[in-house]
């Protein structure tokens, strides 16, 4: 006999080789998802976890291991000694304990990556052999140092490559399956190619040595095929429990979400009947949960009047829109609420939609709200009054300055002239002294015109709104030098005084601003009617306001040409370039007609 036909020539059952791959896949993807749930799980449950774990993946990996090893065929027939196989299935639950170990720690060092991977790898090796030392047979094994070396390194370098991936997939995230699902077709590409370098390592020679065959049990493609399926099925139970735990863990969280939610949430089924109630609806509305099951929202919390809005924000619900209003909503004890809602349909199976809808107690804010509106009112008001008590008094003290100084000083020049008459042409340097004095009247009657009129134009007055704006730009041209041209209606624009004394005194106010701040060389003035509204607008070419001038509530005259016009039910338009100009644009309804009362 040579030394060739000595040796005897394995084969492999690719079927079988298939099945190894398949359990190792899954093995690996079972260990990616419990070094997750041991993670998480803390105290007793932990430890059940991780026992749990150890066994479903020690199962595993000696499963695979078997089969791979059932997978090679040879010329002989071979029995397995089963107390020995029995005892590999140690070293194997002994490196998945490592490896849930070392993933499940909060943080992992090259050091405890290295251990685990040396001693998870040392595990592998020995349920490894241990399995291969099970086969009983006519025939001698020899094993390469070289092979079996580097069996063992590989085992102890995928194993590494196995913790730290685990590690970085323990953390629970979306989006991460599909690269949990690659990282466990690589650590089961690994597994096996460290196991088949392990059967390569060793050769088998024939031999006249009966084998000692007590305890030794022949394995068939049955029985294989039983131990994978046993193998698939404690894997699925494992992963099955894994996710079981996380939607029981998922939901208690949402459950403590939604009856901890600060507004007042109620579930509805299809028929719109209240299915549930969290706790602060039973605070808002009074109603406790076993009060509202069963019924209708818009029976219990809708008052009367609003039935008819909550009926069609319902309709719009059911049609699958989220619906967001302020509602009016009603307690058990009958008072009212102020609510924020919110209406969100939810898709149920079956192509039907149910609904939640959630209220925020919004009472108080919308009580402050009013009271500021109304004190806001007030405020407006007390300005309207302090404008027009303002403009009468200007025009009163006007009047008096015009009427009595004017009188008096008029009176002064007529009794001077006649005393100029009486006076002797040889009287000289009285003659000359009166001359002066006179002078000085005249002087001082035009100053108190222009006092008066400056307090209250009467032009204004006497010839309207357009002649008056005409005046004030004639004299601001005068005043300043700067240009202004005027577009002007051919008719005087009729108004109210409360009006007319308002625009002007804006347009007065924004030629002040010209003067004081633009550095303007132009003016263009337009006042005019526009769809029942007057409308004023002033550009210059300045420098332009700036937008912080605008915003700064610290613009004290502007912010008074505004409330004029709000007052009047107006507004005022302030926008400026930097560089080109300022365009200040005034908008003031027309005074509603004058209403007749209707008497029969
Ligand atoms: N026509 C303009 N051109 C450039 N800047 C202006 C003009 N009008 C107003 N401003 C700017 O807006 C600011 C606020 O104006 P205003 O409220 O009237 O206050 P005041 O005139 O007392 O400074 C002014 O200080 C000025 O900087
Ligand atoms: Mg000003």
């Amino acid at each position: 006999m040579t030394s060739a036909d000595l040796v005897l020539a394995g084969s492999y059952d690719y079927g079988v080789v298939a099945l190894s791959a398949v359990i190792a896949i899954l093995g690996s993807y079972a260990a990616l998802d419990l070094g997750e749930r041991v993670t998480f799980a803390r105290g007793g449950s932990r430890l059940a976890w991780l026992i749990g774990g150890c066994v479903a993946m020690g199962i595993g990996t000696w499963s695979m291991h078997y089969v791979g090893m059932l997978a090679f065929r040879l010329p002989v027939s071979v029995q397995y000694h089963w107390p020995t196989s029995l005892l590999s299935l140690l070293p194997s639950i002994f490196a998945s304990a490592i490896a849930l170990f070392v993933v499940s720690r909060p943080t992992m060092g090259w050091l405890h990556a290295l251990g685990g991977g040396l001693f998870m790898g040392v595990g592998i090796s020995a349920l490894h052999y241990t399995g291969m030392a099970s086969m009983r047979m006519q025939a001698m094994c020899h094993y390469s140092l070289a092979l079996v070396t580097l069996s063992v390194v590989l085992a102890m370098a995928f194993s590494l490559l196995s913790l730290r991936l685990t590690f970085l997939f323990r953390v629970e995230a979306s989006g991460r399956r599909l690269r949990k699902i690659a990282s466990a077709l690589l650590m089961g590409a690994a597994i096996c190619v460290m196991h088949y370098t392990g059967m390569a390592a060793a050769s088998y020679t024939r031999s006249t040595k009966v084998p000692n065959l007590s305890h030794a049990v022949s394995i068939s493609s049955l029985d294989i095929a039983g131990i994978g399926m046993v193998t698939v099925m404690v894997l699925n139970v494992a992963l099955l429990t894994s996710v079981l735990d996380r939607i029981q863990k998922q939901r208690v969280f949402l459950d403590e979400l939604f009856e901890q939610a600060p507004q007042a949430v109620a579930l509805k089924n299809v028929d719109n009947q209240v299915v549930r109630v969290n706790r602060e609806f039973t605070q808002v509305f009074g109603y406790t949960p076993h009060e509202v099951l069963g019924r209708s929202l818009n029976d219990l919390i809708v008052p009367e009047e609003s039935r008819h809005n909550a009926q069609r924000n319902a309709e719009l619900v059911a049609l699958g829109q989220r619906v967001d209003a302020e509602v009016v909503r009603q307690r058990k004890d009958g008072s009212l609420l102020h609510a924020l809602m919110v209406g969100v349909p939810v898709s149920v199976p079956g192509r039907q939609i149910a609904a939640y809808s959630i209220y925020s107690d919004i009472t108080r804010r919308k009580r402050a709200e009013e009271e500021l509106q109304r004190s806001f009112k007030q405020l407006r008001e007390l300005a309207a009054r302090l404008q027009s008590v303002r403009e009468e008094e200007r025009a009163r003290v006007a009047r008096e300055i015009h009427d009595e100084l004017g009188q008096a000083l008029t009176a002064i020049k007529i009794d001077l002239a006649s005393l100029m008459r009486a006076l002797r042409t040889d009287q000289e340097e009285e003659s000359e002294k009166a001359e002066s004095i006179l002078k000085l009247v005249d002087q001082t009657i035009l100053c108190v015109r222009r006092i008066a009129t400056e307090l209250r134009p009467g032009i204004l007055d006497d010839l309207g709104l357009v002649a008056a704006v005409e005046w004030a730009a004639e004299e601001f041209e005068a005043r300043t030098g700067t240009k202004c041209r005027l577009d002007l209606p051919q008719d005087d624009i009729v108004i109210d005084q409360e009006r007319t004394t308002a625009i002007f005194r804006i347009f007065q106010e924004t030629l002040t601003n010209v003067t004081r701040h633009a550095e303007a060389t132009e003016v263009d003035v337009r006042l005019g009617r526009e769809d029942g509204h007057i409308v004023l607008e002033v550009r210059d070419n300045g420098r332009g306001i700036g937008q912080e001038q605008l915003s700064t509530g610290r613009s004290l005259g502007i912010l008074g040409m505004r409330e004029r016009a709000l007052l009047l039910g107006g507004e005022l338009i302030i926008s400026g370039t930097p560089g080109k100009g300022t365009i200040v644009r005034l908008r003031i309804p027309q005074a509603h007609p004058v209403q007749s009362e209707d008497s029969e």
